[in-house]
């Protein structure tokens, strides 16, 4: 199925900077972001690709200003201090107001926010895990391939109602997903069935702002260790054989 082949990247003429796109309508709104479905095409009418751009709401805008942007509310920064640890940043002074959650440091963390998905999933692309190809930064996000097409978006793992064969497989898939991010040195973070999208037989993992080095990041084995339990004790539920504790054993001796 070469139209949805994981390794697939993002088409050289999706950057190429002759196309033109259209704004289709508003996919998901979510707590932090907002996913809008984009048709982008060649000025030339030859190819046409369905988006999905991922935007980040700002945290610094007036009254009313955050409807003139396109988004439908605003959104709240918390402290998710135990995500940036083994993040450093460039300037030792930034580092400091990170760690000490001044305003300012606050601030620069929300500034970074759009810009860390991006590379993340451009880090997971590379290492062979199933991800929408990454296409673009844009400033309050970015664009990625939309997992799904015209008749429709992908639908969450939680409500693709998998048969009992769909299940042990997507079981299958995950096992692998989780190794090759793991290999990547790679933990997402806050992977859940409402994280996972099923499409043509295949899970596709998505959300990755808050994805953390497994080694340099202090909480990255206790990272790993939820996102496998919680899968795992999702799948052991519907009936599949599975021990999280395995798993999570399994992958971090894959890995080293
Ligand atoms: N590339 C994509 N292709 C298809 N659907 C997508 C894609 N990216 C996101 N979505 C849809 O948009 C929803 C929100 O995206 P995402 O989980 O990345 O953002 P979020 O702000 O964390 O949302 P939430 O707070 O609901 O977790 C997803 O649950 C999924 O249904
Ligand atoms: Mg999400």
């Amino acid at each position: 199925m070469p139209e949805h082949d994981p390794e697939r990247a993002a088409p050289a003429w999706l950057t190429d900077g002759s196309t033109t796109d259209e704004v289709l309508g508003l996919l998901k709104t979510g707590k932090e972001a907002e996913v809008f479905i984009v048709e982008r095409r060649t000025l030339d009418g030859e190819h046409a690709a369905l988006l999905a751009h991922k935007r980040y709401r700002p945290t610094k805008v007036g009254k009313g200003e955050i409807e003139g942007l396109g988004f439908t509310r605003s959104r709240t920064f918390t402290n998710d201090a135990v995500y940036h640890e083994g993040r450093r940043l460039r300037y030792s002074r930034d580092q400091r107001a990170v760690e000490r959650m001044t305003d300012y440091g606050k601030r620069l963390l929300a500034e970074r926010w759009p810009g860390q998905e991006l590379d993340t999933l451009r880090q997971a692309h590379d290492a062979g895990v199933t991800v929408p190809f990454p296409v673009e930064f844009t400033g309050d996000g970015m664009l990625m391939q939309l997992i799904g097409d015209a008749g429709g978006a992908a639908p969450r793992l939680v409500n693709a109602r998998l048969g009992a064969a769909e299940l042990a497989g997507a079981y299958e898939q995950l096992l692998e997903e989780l190794s090759a991010l793991t290999r990547g040195g790679l933990v997402h973070a806050d992977l859940s069935p409402f994280n996972v999208l099923w499409w043509e037989g295949r899970l596709w993992l998505i959300d990755f702002p808050q994805a953390v080095d497994l080694v340099n990041n202090p909480h990255g084995f206790d990272l790993l260790h939820h996102d496998v339990v919680t899968m795992c004790t999702w799948f052991a539920r519907r009936g599949v054989d599975t021990d999280g504790e395995e798993v999570f054993a399994s992958l971090l001796a894959d890995a080293f």
